[in-house]
């Protein structure tokens, strides 16, 4: 078996990374492709660097630009090693412009796509995030979803369930992996060391990168006066670089700056990241891995937007969304600093993206697909069976494969008050189930 990687950027590298290491260990070959849309070395190589990543087979280097243009020349890039390179499956993973266009093209040479975190959703069309992730999605073959509440997106969506395989997220993979040895690092060896976080008390680390943030003078200018407030907090920021630029542009890099207890630094690599985030007591953030990131590792976090595709960590109450509004964050982060038993709340949230197996766990479903040729994307030969979609309410014990073997039929989706994912040994007596009923 080959298996294709398509990544871009920072976070992309940091979750693909177990999944990497997984196809090495069990002797897959791997075709790797950059599409440089990160190229900093702060943004890239030094991940590849602390990840102990292959360097990638292919770069396509295709640097910064608008979406349309970005996402054609991955497109054009892909498609060429795609061509060359006969792989059995291409994998990518979450939500940026290399997803979209690995997705795409991918499915357009009817090569299988499998998207690792698939079935996030904001439900807000004007990320573009969300657009890629909706459209990968469509292109997608095998679903590795993080959490239940993902995989029920995508049932409610139309996909087969036979296609979904609910894994954890790879962030925990990550974390649980580098952790100790971020923690066990020499001083000499870290990005941080001028910052000495071992000695600093009440750390906030700082991220923000999010188009709909940073792009958007107003809010970005919310966002600086309410950590103007912060004075009795240490704020470290590791500072993206579209960040950079539009503090700079707007004209308000310089009063923060100015603020005694911010440390603006260049975005870090990861095992000092980890460290970092260890050694804090809160994350203000618009990032999706850091939401991801705080609640494995038991650290408070507010979310600088108005809405997450990470609903999770909200329902079991590790993360807050408080957008960008400087009276939400202000009154926010004094109820977590004063209140003990609010933040042991937050702090103990229990973590829903899995147990740090889902690079093993995606493999797995992988081979399984692989060795019984469900991976093969071919013009059918035989004569489509016509179907009916059914509604029924089932009143017996009944499994979900019990009735799909009883009825010829395809269980699609499966609610009372609220939806389940249909698992094979699903008892559904009491449920209302909808069905394709095949027509031989
Ligand atoms: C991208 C993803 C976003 C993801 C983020 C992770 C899309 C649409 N967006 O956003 O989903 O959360 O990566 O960090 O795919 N730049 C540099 N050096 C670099 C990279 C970027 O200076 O190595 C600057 C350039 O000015 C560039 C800007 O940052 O125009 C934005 O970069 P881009 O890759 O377009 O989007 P991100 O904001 O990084
Ligand atoms: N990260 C890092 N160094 C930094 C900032 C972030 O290693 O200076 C890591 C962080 O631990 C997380 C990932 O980068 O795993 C998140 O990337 P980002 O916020 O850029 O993208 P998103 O997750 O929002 O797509």
């Amino acid at each position: 078996m080959k298996i294709a990687i398509v990544l871009g950027t920072r976070p992309e590298i940091i979750k693909m990374a177990s999944v990497i290491d997984e196809i090495k260990r069990r002797n897959i070959e791997i075709v790797l492709i950059h599409t440089g849309q990160h190229y900093d070395k702060e943004m890239s190589e030094n991940f590849f660097i602390d990840l102990n990543l292959p360097t990638p087979d292919y770069n396509i280097n295709v640097g910064s630009g608008s979406h349309g243009r970005q996402t054609a020349l991955m497109m054009n890039g892909i498609e060429e090693v795609l061509i060359n390179e006969d792989v059995d499956i291409v994998l990518v993973q979450g939500d940026t412009n290399a997803v979209l266009a690995g997705a795409l093209i991918s499915s357009k040479l009817h090569i299988p796509v499998g998207h690792i975190e698939a079935g996030l959703r904001s439900f807000d069309d004007t990320m573009p995030e969300e657009i890629n992730r909706k459209t990968a999605d469509v292109c997608s073959k095998m679903y590795f979803v993080p959490t239940e509440e993902s995989a029920i997106n995508l049932i409610s969506e139309g996909i087969s369930r036979k296609q979904i395989f609910i894994t954890g997220n790879t962030i925990v993979d990550a974390c649980y992996r580098n952790l100790k040895i971020a923690n066990k690092r020499n001083i000499n060896e870290k990005s941080l060391a001028d910052l000495d976080i071992d000695n600093l008390s009440n750390i906030l680390t700082l991220t923000i990168h999010r188009a709909e943030n940073v792009d958007n003078k107003v809010r970005l200018k919310n966002i600086v006066e309410s950590l103007k407030e912060l004075k009795n907090m240490n704020l470290i920021f590791p500072i993206h670089p579209r960040t950079k630029k539009n503090l700079e542009e707007f004209g308000l890099l310089k009063e923060l700056e100015e603020l005694n207890n911010i440390h603006i630094i260049k975005p870090v690599g990861y095992l000092d990241f980890l460290a970092l985030l260890s050694k804090s007591s809160l994350i203000l953030t618009d990032s999706g891995g850091l939401q991801e990131e705080a609640i494995t590792l038991n650290i408070p976090v507010l979310t600088l937007r108005y809405n997450t595709e990470r609903p999770e960590t909200v329902e079991t109450g590790g993360n807050i969304l408080v957008g960008s509004s400087k009276e939400k964050i202000i009154e926010t982060i004094n109820k977590i600093l004063n209140n003990k038993e609010f933040r042991d709340k937050m702090k103990n949230a229990k973590n829903p993206y899995g147990d740090g197996s889902a690079g093993f766990k995606i493999l797995d479903a992988i081979e399984k697909f692989y060795f019984n040729d469900l991976l093969k994307i071919e013009s059918p030969e035989d004569i489509m069976l016509s179907f009916k979609r059914e509604i029924a309410n089932i009143k017996e014990d009944i499994t979900v494969k019990e009735f799909e073997d009883k009825n010829n039929s395809s269980v699609k989706m499966i609610y009372n008050e609220k939806m389940y994912f249909p698992y094979d040994d699903l008892n559904m007596k009491d449920m209302i189930v909808v069905y394709d009923k095949f027509n031989l």
